[in-house]
């Protein structure tokens, strides 16, 4: 069995990365500092789901109710460490005091609005942050790592679908830019350290537990509370949406591939194969909530990309990479989280 240590674990992507995992009988490290993007109660609430324990809490104040959190989590396979990426001192006595096999990095300032809101502070987790990791895997000679890029650094390309060795050099936000700092960071790590690496491009992760401030998310809060949506643009502007269970085996297979292999550096999309427009997406939303939309039509948002389309041969051919789920299903799966109270915190 192997030991993992994964950073953001507490969050969407990375609750169910642990949950897999913690299954397969692995031991996890779960680096998380629970930060503000949303509600410190849902990370909690995914904390202990991914564990499969009771997810009765009482919450009163965010200090106090993660130490509960940590005395109710913490034992043999699995350790939850509040630490933020950046504190080197912290990062320095996890690595110091561990045996890991493999790092899987996913903790960052996620979004592209939110990144230009905070521009700084998307660059100094996703990028700084990043650095430390790949510092301290040097040092404590870690040589295997997985890290989370993203779709978005494909920014406006023309071609589609968007292939790993297209042209990613014209990026227009600040999180596609350190989302692609991430890849460059890695490919020195692995030229000058051998450190294996294999960076995922993921193409917009949907389904339980989802981030709220996602656009599936969001719309559907929206649609059953009766209220308006900003529906930005004319809603022929389409993604590939990937449901989070596909998403959890192409991270699983890249695992497998980086610990079997040796001298690796390699990109991936990890998508969904199918692609929705705005439009129907909030459609399909609807009717999965029985319910009816007001669109309030706004703008187009600066940084928000046209399409996202992946090609995923690259992921079927290399780690069997197979996406299984429609859009559909994948979105009655969500919508029936929601109802069962997802959305409460
Ligand atoms: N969800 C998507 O559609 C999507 C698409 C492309 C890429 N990604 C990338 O996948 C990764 C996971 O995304 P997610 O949707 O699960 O986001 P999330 O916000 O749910 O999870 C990220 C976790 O990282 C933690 N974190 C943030 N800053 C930290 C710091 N400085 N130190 C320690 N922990 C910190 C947060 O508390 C959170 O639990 C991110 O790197 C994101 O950029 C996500």
């Amino acid at each position: 069995m192997s030991v993992y240590l994964i950073t953001g674990g507490a969050g969407f992507i990375g609750s169910h990365l642990c949950e897999a995992l913690l299954k397969e009988g692995h031991h996890i490290i779960n680096v998380d500092s629970f930060a503000d993007n949303y509600s410190y109660q849902r990370k909690v609430i995914n904390v202990l789901e991914s564990l499969g324990m009771d997810t009765e809490f009482t919450f009163r104040n965010k200090k106090d109710d993660l130490q509960l959190l940590l005395q109710r989590v913490n034992g043999d396979r699995y350790r939850l460490e509040l630490t933020d990426i950046r504190c080197m001192d912290s990062m320095e006595h996890i690595f110091q005091t561990s045996r890991i096999d493999v790092v899987v990095h996913l903790a960052a300032y996620p979004g592209v609005r939110a990144s230009m809101d905070n521009p700084y502070e998307a660059e100094e987790v996703n990028v700084k942050g990043t650095l430390h990791i790949l510092e301290l895997m040097r040092k404590h000679g870690i040589r295997k790592w997985i890290c989370a890029s993203s779709s978005s650094v494909y920014g406006t390309n023309a071609k589609v679908p968007f292939a790993e060795d297209d042209a990613v050099e014209s990026p227009i936000s600040v999180y596609a830019m350190t989302k692609k700092s991430c890849e460059l960071l890695g490919h020195i790590y692995h030229h000058q350290y051998g450190i294996d690496t294999i960076m995922l491009r993921f193409f917009t992760v949907f389904g339980e537990r989802q981030r709220p401030d996602l656009a599936i998310h969001k719309f559907t809060a929206l649609i059953d509370q009766g209220l308006e949506i900003p529906f930005y643009g004319d809603g022929s502007t389409y993604r590939d949406y990937t449901y989070i269970k596909d998403i959890i085996n192409g991270i699983k297979g890249s695992i497998e591939y980086v610990e079997q292999q040796q001298n690796v550096y390699q990109i991936l999309n990890l998508g969904g194969n199918q692609t929705h427009s705005l439009a129907s997406m909030v459609e399909d939303i609807a009717q999965e909530l029985g319910k009816k939309t007001i669109l309030h039509k706004l703008p187009k948002q600066p940084g928000d990309v046209d399409r996202t389309y992946a090609d995923i041969s690259k992921a079927q051919n290399m780690i069997g990479y197979e996406p299984m789920t429609t859009f559909r299903e994948g979105l009655q799966a969500f919508v029936s989280w929601y109802k069962g109270g997802g959305y409460e915190w």
